[in-house]
């Protein structure tokens, strides 16, 4: 089984499909470690207490102190994939490059729509008609790496943020299993910027 390091900030709504997935048999993996920079994260209480690692970046010098020791934990942990699912907070050029193209980030937009924070707001706000999930590579650039697969949703005429959210939400958990079920067969890899499934680069990410 693939061996997962899930990042997670806060409910971990995600890492729970992640969970289910694997308890289910419908995802050929095996969560090795949750890792939070919230030590009071919900996410964190879904893996005993032995697969948990949490730290406040306000007990560190500096931003390339605590991801230092994150990825030091990382790295520990033996992952295959790390899964940002939820992670709140930027991760460092160090950081990134320690795990250039093992690492998947899951935003809540069609990049490159509406990177960063708020998105549901501002896809609102811009009137968009649609909206949804990206499962994407993380590069140093901030949610702007290769993006394996979206799921879309309609925006719908009265949608506040809450609704707009809950509406790609449910859509998010399906995407990340098939994004890291792909992941695990070894079918994708991401090398240069570029992705390529079953040896064929890939130009447009897959709709799932
Ligand atoms: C999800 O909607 C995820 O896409 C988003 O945070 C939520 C976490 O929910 N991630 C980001 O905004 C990353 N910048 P969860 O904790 O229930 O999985």
């Amino acid at each position: 089984p693939a061996r997962l390091a899930v990042l997670a900030s806060g409910r971990g709504s995600n890492l729970q499909a992640i969970l289910d997935a694997i308890a289910a048999g419908t995802l050929d993996a095996r969560v090795v470690g949750v890792f939070s920079d919230k030590p009071t994260a919900a996410a964190l209480q879904k893996v005993p207490a032995d697969r948990r690692w949490a730290a406040s970046p306000r007990d560190y010098p500096d931003r390339e102190a605590f991801d230092a020791a994150l990825g030091d934990a990382l790295a520990a942990s033996g992952a295959d994939w790390i899964v940002c699912a939820g992670y709140m907070r930027i991760l460092g050029e160090a950081l990134v490059r320690r795990f250039d193209g093992r690492m998947v980030n899951i935003h809540p937009s069609l990049l490159p729509l509406h990177r960063g924070l708020h998105t549901h707001a501002r896809a609102i706000e811009a009137g968009d008609a649609q909206h949804g999930a990206s499962v994407h590579f993380v590069i140093p650039e901030l949610d702007a790496g290769a993006v394996l697969a979206q799921a879309r949703v309609p925006v719908l005429p009265g949608d506040d943020a809450a609704t707009l959210a809950a509406r790609v939400l449910a859509r998010e958990h399906p995407l990340l299993i098939a994004s890291l079920r792909l992941l695990a067969s070894g079918r994708v890899r991401e090398a240069g910027g570029q992705l390529m499934l079953d040896g064929q680069c890939l130009f447009t990410p897959l709709r799932l």
